[in-house]
């Protein structure tokens, strides 16, 4: 794959590229721009002047260049789940998986375009507001500066590119260093459904350099970001007047109650997939599971059993589930957090060793709650699991955490799952689902060191606009 920067509507030669690697074999996959300040500031310049044509498309234009993109990726879903595989080492079922999702994010960011409304305000509730009408509508801002993560290399892309387009907005890409290539192509499929040239940028490149350039640029209204808690933070506190997204990461909890004893048998293995699907490199990855004491060992039997039957391998192997790290900077990490658990006391039930460029699908048990595997974002394919008390004892523990993403609740007890829905500190709660659940409409959003503001398309695009009131005094 050649595809270098995409600025202005078109693929741009740059001064340097770098090569992107395959995870799995290591093989060169590519070359792509590796870009520079000057490059950027092109991009951003691109987009400013873009932007002048993107405020003008109805919201019906706006909706069908969306709809039109959703339709040309659907034809061309096979070489886009295969980008995705060759750059993230994703298997390729779930890489074919994120692209239908994608689609459907063009889909729901078309829909959405076309019911951005306002509200009345009765401003006769005032003294002296008698006799007038106010109502809010809502423009677009401008230029959104996109940072994206390698996890969900097209997905997350269009979670930040879909909204700023039916706000009608125009965006400049920065994605992440190790999958460049999913956005390219985006834009390349934007671009053909008829988005006016420039209101989609892509700029690969070192992330911490041109980042910052996204940051400084005053054209730059609003970034949006994906990725860690430590960049995240210095992107706000350095950001000024911006507005700023901030979707950072987690270390997501199910607690799986005595009440639902009879359904172990359906929960596992969708508690196994939420803990190991794309090497658990996902932001809502079921980190830690905590099952009542009366039923703990029952659920831990049946998960090693499910987790040993999964399949390791070549990300192009249909059946592989589990596969290479990113890189072998996050397997090297996340094995020495491991064995960390293991000096203080945890037990490996299955895993805990390295395989080819990856980890072994690993279940811990008795991990101290102060182990990075128990506390930090793993990002990698460990799961720990404890036997608990009761609910009370759950809800500690979950809550135990400076994150706050999703959390997961499998009861039949109503009471019970209210009042945990209610008191878990997290942006959104699934009650009998598995934490790492997602659809693309939803709100998403995390609370303490999880994030800031919220994605999912209808949420995003708010916060990609701007809220103007008029009033009209009609008793002049
Ligand atoms: C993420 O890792 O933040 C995204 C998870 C998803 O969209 O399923």
């Amino acid at each position: 794959m050649k595809y270098c920067l995409f600025i202005d509507g078109e693929e741009r030669i740059p001064l340097n590229t770098y090569v992107v690697n395959h995870p799995y074999t290591g093989e060169a996959i590519g070359e792509v721009a590796d870009s520079t300040e000057e490059e950027m500031s092109a991009a951003i310049e691109a987009a400013s002047k873009a932007f002048s044509v993107m405020k003008t498309l109805s919201s019906r234009e706006r909706a069908n260049i969306l709809y039109r993109a959703a339709e040309i990726l659907e034809e061309e879903k096979e070489e886009a789940a295969s980008i995705i595989t060759k750059e993230a080492s994703k298997p390729i079922a779930a890489s074919r998986m994120e692209v239908e999702r994608s689609i459907q994010t063009l889909q729901f960011a078309a829909e959405e375009a076309k019911r951005i409304g306002g509200e009345y305000i009765p401003l006769d509730a005032a003294k002296g507001g008698e006799g007038r009408d106010a109502y809010t509508i809502y423009k677009p801002i401008g230029v959104i500066g996109a940072i994206t993560p390698f996890n969900f290399p097209l997905n997350l892309t269009v979670h930040k590119v879909g909204p700023a387009i039916a706000a009608g907005n125009t965006i400049v890409v920065k994605p992440a260093e190790q999958t460049p290539f999913s956005s390219l192509k985006l834009a390349e499929i934007l671009t053909r459904a008829g988005l006016p040239k420039g209101a989609i940028n892509v700029v690969p490149g070192d992330g911490p350099k041109l980042g910052k350039v996204l940051i400084d640029d005053d054209r730059i209204k609003k970034i949006s970001f994906t990725g860690s808690p430590i960049v995240g933070k210095l992107i706000k506190n350095q950001a000024g007047l911006k507005k700023v997204t901030l979707e950072l990461g987690s270390n997501s909890a199910l607690y799986i109650d005595k009440s639902v004893k009879d359904h172990l048998k359906k929960i596992v293995p969708k508690a196994v997939i939420g803990a190991f699907s794309y090497n658990g490199q996902v932001c809502i990855s079921t980190q830690r599971i905590y099952v009542h004491k009366q039923i703990a060992q029952k659920f831990i039997d049946l998960f090693v059993k499910e987790t040993e039957k999964i399949v390791f391998g070549d990300p192009f192997d249909e059946k592989t589930v589990v596969t290479s790290l990113i890189n072998k900077k996050s397997q090297q990490r996340i094995m020495e957090w491991i064995e960390e658990a293991i000096n203080r006391g945890s037990k490996v039930l299955t895993g805990g060793v390295m395989k080819g460029n990856g980890i072994a699908p690993t279940v811990l048990q008795n991990v101290p709650e102060d182990c990075n595997v128990s506390c930090q974002e793993v990002f990698g394919p460990v799961v720990i699991i404890d036997e608990v008390e009761n609910d009370l004892e759950a809800l500690k523990k979950m809550n135990n955490s400076e994150f706050g993403l999703n959390a997961g609740v499998y009861t039949n007890d109503l009471t019970q799952a209210m009042e945990m829905a209610h008191q878990l500190e997290v942006g959104q709660v699934l009650i009998n689902d598995v934490p790492t659940t997602r659809f693309d409409h939803m709100p998403y959003g995390g609370v303490k060191s999880s994030g800031y503001g919220y994605e999912g398309v209808k949420y995003a695009i708010k916060e990609m606009m701007q809220m103007k009131m008029i009033s009209l005094n009609y008793h002049i």
